[in-house]
């Protein structure tokens, strides 16, 4: 069996990695050298800090196929990942293609095997925010409905996919990857000091953080929060003048962000508040090491719901709707959707750092996932 596996973007290393490893597992344990597995990086992300560190830290292979992508719009970028991708597999014909998640290069990737009539399978299938204004619902919905496999984080999505008429034989509820990496990391996180993981990534100078201090941290990138100046400019002018004025706020800032801060002369502000501490993005390990203690988590992103979940950091998620519902506190998790209004953000805010750290565990997010997606995609063919 030929399996060819794809990443594209930041989100997608964390998902891969267990996945690889627990191939090299299956294949040693059974002698099932039958089973080859060719990595495809599609590019979307490709500077050292949104891809290398990555592959280091998490000890993904070198990518087999590098499609060299880059950035550029919506439909430069899958249509340039579906043109390169094509090529790819009609020389290599895999047997299988396996997306995860669902960025640009997830949708691309699936488009492409299904027209070349490839057998696709997705992990991290059926999570549906319901709200087609995010680029990734769009990709989310493309992917699921062309998988013949479709590997579930929880009974919220396999019921989803149940909604829209997927058949029963094609869903696997197999847990959160998310988690399978998070589980092997842990350790080595743990032992990182918070000083240093500051000292080697900050952009304003002048930071630091106060040991034991209690500290906040937050990411944001979604277009959604950062593209217009009437959404980002009343956010940070909320995250500067309250969250900074309790506790230091550490701020990873991802390359949109910055472009944004800077298009909209807000730059400078954030770099010269002396409890703003702007950081570069981070490696994975050293952005668990700040989740594990945190005192509160504010953030759009996707994983980072689901490892505050996990980890029981309480989470401001910075958005209206979450694909992620299992995160949030009416389903036992520690998230609470906020929106991007200061109103609404400053309710929340208060209310919720006064809240100590409960980790909670959805079913099956217990670090096996890899395992059980790797058996079902054998007993598949
Ligand atoms: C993408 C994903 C999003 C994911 C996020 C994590 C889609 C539709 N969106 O959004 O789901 O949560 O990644 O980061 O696929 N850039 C760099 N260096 C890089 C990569 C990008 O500087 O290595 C810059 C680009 O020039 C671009 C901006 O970052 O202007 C955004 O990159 P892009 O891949 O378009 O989307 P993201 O916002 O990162």
């Amino acid at each position: 069996m030929k399996i060819m596996s794809v990443v594209g973007a930041r989100p997608n290393f964390m998902k891969i990695a267990p996945f690889i490893r627990a191939l090299d597992t299956h294949r040693r344990q059974t002698s099932a050298a039958c089973i080859e597995h060719l990595l495809v990086h599609t590019g979307q992300h490709y500077d050292e800090r949104m891809s290398r560190s990555f592959f280091e830290d998490l000890q993904i292979p070198r990518p087999d196929i590098d499609l060299g992508v880059g950035s550029g719009s919506h439909a430069e970028q899958v249509g340039s990942t579906m043109i390169a991708f094509e090529k790819v597999v009609r020389e290599q014909r895999p047997d299988w293609v396996i997306v995860v998640g669902d960025v640009n290069a997830t949708c691309a990737c699936s488009i492409t095997a299904k027209k070349e009539h490839l057998k696709l399978a997705h992990i991290e299938a059926g999570l549906r925010s319901f709200d087609l204004d995010m680029p990734e619902e769009i990709n989310r919905m493309v992917t699921d409905r062309l998988s013949d496999l479709l590997c579930t984080t929880d009974t919220i999505a396999s019921q989803n996919l149940r909604h829209e008429g997927v058949p029963d034989e094609r869903i696997k509820m197999v847990g959160n990857i998310m988690i399978d990496t998070l589980e092997a990391q842990r350790e080595k996180a743990a032992a990182l000091s918070i000083d240093e993981i500051i000292a080697a990534n900050r952009i304003n100078q002048d930071s630091a953080v106060r040991k034991n201090t209690p500290y906040a941290l937050i990411t944001m990138h979604r277009p959604s929060n950062v593209d217009q100046i009437e959404v980002l400019a009343p956010i940070l002018e909320f995250l500067l003048g309250e969250v900074c004025a309790d506790t230091p706020l550490l701020w990873p800032i991802h390359p949109r962000t910055e472009k944004q801060l800077k298009s909209c002369n807000l730059w400078a502000k954030a770099m010269s508040h002396p409890n703003c501490i702007l950081l570069s993005p981070l490696g994975y390990r050293q952005m668990l090491r700040l989740n594990m203690d945190a005192s509160l988590m504010l953030t759009d992103s996707g994983g980072l719901q689901e490892e505050c979940c996990v980890l029981g950091t309480p989470c401001l998620t910075l958005r209206w709707n979450t694909e992620r519902p299992v995160t949030l506190r009416e389903h036992g998790g520690a998230g609470v959707l906020v929106g991007n209004a200061v109103d609404s953000l400053r309710r929340e805010y208060r209310q919720l750092r006064q809240q100590t750290r409960t980790p909670q565990r959805p079913p099956l997010w217990d670090g096996h996932t890899a395992q059980r997606i790797v058996a079902e995609l054998i007993q598949a063919g």
